[in-house]
């Protein structure tokens, strides 16, 4: 449905950090197309805040269900902890809305297939935030990569070395398998291997290490992994929150050139870098470096991205099967750590342990160095 003065009508579900710096900033510059109607909180001093900055005209809720039955938005964006995504996702579906849900979507394969089934049920999309693949920088690269102007993709790097603190981790839901699903493997680092499958297409085999060096968490405060690509293209992959010099990197190596984007929460065209090969011509060089428009990777750029597919009448990017193939990344590098040997795209299914949670059962506390 769309209202009176023409826009979709949206809601928010969770009013915290996220959703106040950038999911407001997001529906805010796309104000021509959609309208924040209401938010939901169950912290009635965080609810207040975020009505107080959002402006007149949107009413509170303490609950998902109430808001849904009383605003019937038409889409909802989802910002809070991971735990209640799926539930909260899977409730939005089924009053009709489409769905931009935070990362990670949800903590398990079981999970995606439960908002998969709600999804078919009702038509309507999820759709899980990834930023970092919507920025014009981002957006090049891609076309360039599949397009094969720079020639076939070879070696890649993808580095997420961030460092948080003991205070970070004294927030409950924080490195705790039954509430954020893992460590910096779903919650900091699935933004930046998120884009390097983005940019490289389909994921073949996972082998990978992960601990828990530092921090008094359940999950792993580090993991590393070694990814072969349908392409044929070797990966490596880090995801840290033990690292002091802070740096969100993806690189890939093509036989013509090297792209590398370097940021840390968020990209603009001037940190993407193209490195030709000896043997590639100037003019070649010269296309690759035209960036055109400047958008940042931001949700504002995503959500841009979403309403132009509804418009259009198709499944918005980011929902579906490329949601799912991330997550499933996810479950292999955990399988693959845990169970100390290569796992391929396609094994975790119905059945195998690794499909209902990233722990596999175990869900207990990684054992400082080596395996839980
Ligand atoms: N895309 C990004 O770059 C990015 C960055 C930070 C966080 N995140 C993700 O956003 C999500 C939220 O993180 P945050 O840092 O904003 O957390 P936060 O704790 O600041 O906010 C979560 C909010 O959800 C509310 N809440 C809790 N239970 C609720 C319920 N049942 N119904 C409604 N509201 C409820 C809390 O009261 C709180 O206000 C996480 O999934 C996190 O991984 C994404």
């Amino acid at each position: 449905m769309i209202s009176s003065s023409g826009r979709r009508r949206a809601a928010v579900v969770g009013t915290g950090a996220i959703v106040g710096g950038g999911h407001l900033p997001a529906l805010r510059a796309h104000a021509d197309r959609v309208e924040l109607v209401a938010a939901v909180d169950v912290d009635p001093g965080r609810l207040d805040a975020f009505r107080a900055e959002a402006g007149e005209g949107v009413a509170g809720f303490s609950s998902t269900e109430a808001m849904l039955d009383a605003a019937r938005p038409d889409l909802v964006l989802i910002g809070t902890p991971p735990s209640l995504h799926r539930e909260q996702t899977v409730a939005a579906l089924k009053a009709g809305a489409w769905v931009l849900c935070e990362k990670p979507l949800c903590l398990s394969l079981a999970e995606y297939d439960e908002i998969a089934a709600a999804e078919a049920a009702s038509g309507a999309c999820a759709t899980v935030v990834f930023q970092h693949r919507y920025g014009s920088g981002a957006v090049r690269a891609r076309k360039l990569i599949r397009g094969g102007e720079l020639g076939a993709p070879l070696v890649a790097h993808c580095q997420t070395t961030w460092h948080r603190d003991a205070g970070y981790y004294s927030v409950p839901w924080r490195g705790r398998w039954a509430t954020e699903g893992g460590g910096p493997t779903m919650g900091h680092g699935i933004h930046q291997y998120d884009l390097l499958l983005h940019l490289l297409g389909e994921w073949e085999e996972v082998q990978a290490m992960a601990a828990r060096l530092v921090h008094d968490t359940e999950s792993e405060d580090v993991s590393t992994a070694l990814v072969r690509f349908g392409n044929g293209a070797l990966a490596t992959v880090v995801n840290s929150v033990l690292s002091p010099h802070e740096v969100s990197r993806v690189r890939v190596d093509c036989a013509d050139a090297t792209v590398e984007v370097t940021h840390l929460y968020g990209h603009v065209n001037d940190d993407w870098v193209y490195t030709p090969a000896p043997h590639v011509a100037e003019e070649r060089v010269a296309a690759w470096r035209e960036a055109g428009e400047d958008v940042p990777s931001s949700h504002t750029a995503q959500l841009g991205f979403v309403l132009d597919a509804w418009d259009a009448g198709v499944r918005p990017p980011g929902s579906g099967r490329e949601a799912r193939n991330t997550l499933e990344f996810a479950a292999a590098l955990y399988k693959a750590a845990f169970t100390g040997r290569a796992v391929r795209a396609g094994e975790i299914g119905p059945g195998d342990s690794f499909y209902a949670a990233m722990h596999g059962g175990s869900g207990t506390t990684w054992t400082g160095k080596g395996r839980a």
